[in-house]
């Protein structure tokens, strides 16, 4: 089904707006009979941040920023959905084009802003889906116009612990102006303590829900030293690396696409988010998980991007290349590896090789 599905939708997809084909895979979905066929192999099972995660692939944020269609995600075979990224009042973002294809990259740009339905609109529809089982986690921001970006991010925790598995604080987007000076030590402490501070405020109605933080690819590694510090004496439960990058590659061979503004994603991603998910893996010592996100576009890349220290990934780009087989297609390597090696689970090869990449030359 998933597989008729996919052939039949790519050609059409590829040959509208990007955006217009976002639009349609979302109706799609939501509509779709999409019937969860077989449970996951044993082995592929995580458990991360006190959540048993069936299989290690989620869909990353961005691609359901309104809480749409997560549970057909959930029924397609994803281990998580992260919904968002939600701002608490409604914003259009940036103004259209904003979404760029790069074919012969295997590449998106894109300049959204945090388009956002807003706050109230998402929360009803998460509330109305009830518990209806499968790990959802909610992606928070700011709005673009908010003068006290703290109290946009403690609102939402606020809001949405009753009905989030987790939360990520996304101060990592290039697209709101200034977003991405929440990642300097002084201003993350204090954003995270507020947040923090809030998930407990809430915790007797809504339980305990973890709190991670998602980083930009293109922090430096001094920078990186603070935010690991940081990250980890304000107690977060995990980290998410990597967003967009607002780097270019010399590599791309979509020179014009290349020089749009915006984040990009995808395959020329690939290399420089590993090394990222690396060098946070050895910073961090075991004291949270890792998920690791950017370029992931085959059952080979997913092994590295966990051997590099990632105990759970997320894809978007590649799945708008590949198709939605991709996640059976990942989780069906994954799983013979596994099998070949004579591991019982994944967690036997998280980190494996980080010290290995850390010491390579930075790729460029
Ligand atoms: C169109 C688009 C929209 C995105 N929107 C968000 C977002 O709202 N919040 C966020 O944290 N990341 C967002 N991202 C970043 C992705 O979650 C992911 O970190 C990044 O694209 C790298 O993964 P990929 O190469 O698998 O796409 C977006 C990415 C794309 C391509």
């Amino acid at each position: 089904m998933i597989g008729l599905f996919d052939r039949l939708a790519r050609p059409l997809l590829r040959a509208l707006d990007p955006e217009d084909a976002h639009a349609l895979s979302l109706q799609a979905l939501r509509y779709a009979p999409l019937m969860r066929s077989v449970s996951d192999d044993r082995r592929l099972g995580v458990r991360a941040f006190g959540l048993n995660f069936p299989n290690p692939i989620g869909i990353a944020a961005g691609y359901d920023k309104g809480a749409d269609v997560p549970d057909a995600l959930l029924r397609l075979g994803f281990g998580f959905v992260e919904v968002g990224t939600i701002t608490p009042r409604p914003q259009a973002g940036n103004p259209r084009p904003r979404l760029f294809r790069l074919d012969a990259d295997g590449g998106v740009i894109n300049r959204l802003g945090f388009n956002s339905p807003g706050a109230d609109v998402v929360l009803a529809r998460l509330t109305a889906r009830g518990t209806n089982g499968g790990i959802v986690g909610i992606n928070v921001g700011a709005n673009r116009d908010t003068i006290d970006r703290g109290s946009d991010y403690v609102r939402l925790i606020e809001m949405f612990a009753p009905v989030a598995s987790y939360f990520t604080v996304n101060v990592s987007s290039p697209n709101t102006p200034g977003l991405r000076n929440l990642q300097q030590a002084a201003q993350l402490d204090d954003l995270l303590a507020k947040v923090i501070d809030a998930r407990e405020r809430v915790r007797e109605k809504a339980g305990d829900t973890p709190v991670l933080l998602k980083i930009a690819p293109d922090l430096d590694l001094t920078e990186l030293d603070d935010v690991v510090h940081v990250a980890r004496s304000r107690k977060v439960d995990g980290m998410i690396v990597a967003n967009t990058t607002l780097a270019r590659p010399a590599t791309l061979r979509e020179t014009s696409r290349a020089k749009e503004q915006g984040g990009l994603s995808g395959r020329p991603l690939m290399r420089l988010a590993t090394r990222m998910v690396a060098e946070t893996y050895v910073r961090v010592e075991g004291a949270f998980p890792l998920i690791g996100v950017g370029g992931i576009d085959t059952g080979g890349a997913a092994l590295t991007r966990i051997r590099a220290g990632a105990s759970l990934i997320q894809l978007y780009s590649p799945l708008i290349y590949k198709g939605l087989g991709l996640v059976e297609d990942i989780k069906r390597d994954l799983a013979s590896t596994l099998l070949r090696t004579g591991r019982e689970s994944l967690s036997e090869i998280v980190g494996a090789d980080a010290a290995t990449i850390t010491a390579e030359d930075w790729p460029v």
